[in-house]
């Protein structure tokens, strides 16, 4: 794989669809009654762990290329998997389908891989429990795998600790299944999409600032769901357009929700010149395309109540800053501990590795920008965002970096290193 010493990236570009609207349209179609049909699907490892685990539960799920149909069942009708259910890498799955589980008639264990075995699941645990969920920690440590053994719900009213849209969503779909209403107040507000989903599949839901509410439901119904594509992917090339000296890059058909566009907020913030074009909305979701170009970038300090709609980028948002002018200081991230590997300390290292100029903080980092970055051996910690920033770090690097598991892009974005060569090919053609 050799990406580094981009001259300049030119060219239009699609990113796959959104990660957690995928999970989502599959989950609600599911329980819902009749076929529900998502175009723009996300065909990567992660989601098409959730297509697995309801595939084990009685759900016929077909899949062509991107669209997929899912013969929903309605609300009680899963049946008992055979066998342990497997999210594979996906937290959106164990967290999510919990809630889900936790109503149902029959008793389910539901696992990952080892990074899934070592998140933290008490988070959603707590207030399952709360509403009268049978769901304990095979090996008493609060992770998965997880015992669930279906029982009746009652609604409750419930403050969480971070702000967690797998934690949100997951008491609101056992919500659905309890016997009076369910309420979540959140810290800051997380990702919507639930919110979005579960209103157009005809779930009675509220919302009010931070609180979601919602009513037992009878039934779901089967929607058509277009998947947007997924914002925390398009971050990987907003930030190559930015620091590839005569780049432009236009990136089609991205979900900007305003729970997540963080990253372009950021980015303006920074200097860096990268416009919205043809906004539009599609299935309650904002939807652009985003011209991005070579930037100057300044550094500086993210903090507060924009963390959850950028939590994912990060990473990508830390190669930024090494390339930026200044001190960029990030707080109020710890969440970043707990992602698919440690995102504070592998970020740390591989930067460091590289010749960047950052210090970890217990929420966050300290990076103070301009060094020029070489290439190194980056340590991807099995996780695919490390991967793909790293990726876009050595674009401009000296030297090309090495990548202990490359492959890890699959769980999000399997075609990410042939996206990114194109781009560096249409410059080669077109020069
Ligand atoms: C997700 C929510 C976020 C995010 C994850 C996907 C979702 O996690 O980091 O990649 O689909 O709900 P948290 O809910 O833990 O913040």
């Amino acid at each position: 794989m050799k990406l580094s010493n981009a001259k300049c990236l030119q060219g239009e570009i699609s990113v796959p669809g959104d990660k957690s609207i995928s999970h989502r349209a599959v989950m609600f179609g599911s329980i819902a009654k009749g076929t529900t049909e998502i175009t723009g699907f996300l065909n990567s490892a992660d989601c098409n762990s959730t297509i697995a685990c309801f595939s084990q539960m009685g759900i016929d799920i077909s899949k062509q290329k991107n669209t997929v149909l899912v013969n929903g069942k309605g609300l009680h009708g899963l049946t008992a998997p055979s066998s342990v259910l497997d999210a594979g890498n996906s937290g959106t799955t164990v967290r999510l389908m919990s809630g889900i589980l936790s109503a149902q008639s029959f008793s389910s264990t539901i696992t990952g891989d080892s990074s899934i075995c070592k998140r933290p699941m008490k988070r959603i645990m707590e207030p399952l429990s709360l509403m009268g969920a049978d769901i304990t920690s095979i090996n008493q440590n609060d992770c998965a795998p997880l015992s669930i053994n279906g029982s009746s719900l009652h609604g409750i009213s419930y403050h969480t600790k971070t702000a967690s849209a797998q934690v949100k969503s997951s008491i609101l779909l056992a919500g659905l299944y309890a016997d009076s209403k369910t309420s979540v107040t959140e810290p800051q507000i997380s990702r919507n999409h639930s919110e979005i989903m579960l209103r157009a599949f005809g779930a009675d839901l509220s919302v009010s600032d931070k609180t979601v509410s919602i009513n037992p439901a009878t039934e779901l119904y089967a929607q058509k769901v277009a998947v947007p594509g997924d914002i925390s992917s398009a971050a990987y090339f907003i930030a190559a357009g930015l620091i590839t000296p005569n780049s432009e890059i236009l990136i089609k058909n991205v979900g900007i929700n305003e729970t997540r566009d963080g990253i372009i907020r950021v980015v303006q913030s920074m200097g860096g010149n990268i416009t919205l074009l043809n906004e539009r909305t599609a299935c309650g979701e904002k939807i652009a395309d985003i011209l991005v170009k070579s930037s100057s970038l300044k550094a500086v300090t993210i903090e507060g109540a924009i963390i959850p709609t950028l939590i994912d980028e990060l990473p990508v948002i830390a190669v930024l800053a090494a390339y930026a002018k200044g001190t960029t200081v990030i707080k109020d991230a710890a969440e970043l501990k707990v992602k698919e590997c440690n995102r504070i300390d592998a970020v740390t290292r591989n930067l460091q590795s590289m010749g960047g100029d950052i210090t970890p903080t217990d929420d966050g980092f300290i990076i103070r920008g301009g060094s020029s970055l070489h290439s190194s051996n980056i340590e991807t910690c099995h996780d695919h965002r490390i991967a793909m920033s790293f990726a876009i770090a050595d674009l401009i690097a000296d030297g090309n970096n090495t990548y202990d598991y490359p492959e890890c892009v699959c769980i999000s974005y399997p075609s990410f290193y042939d996206d990114l060569r194109k781009l560096q090919k249409s410059y080669v053609k077109f020069k």
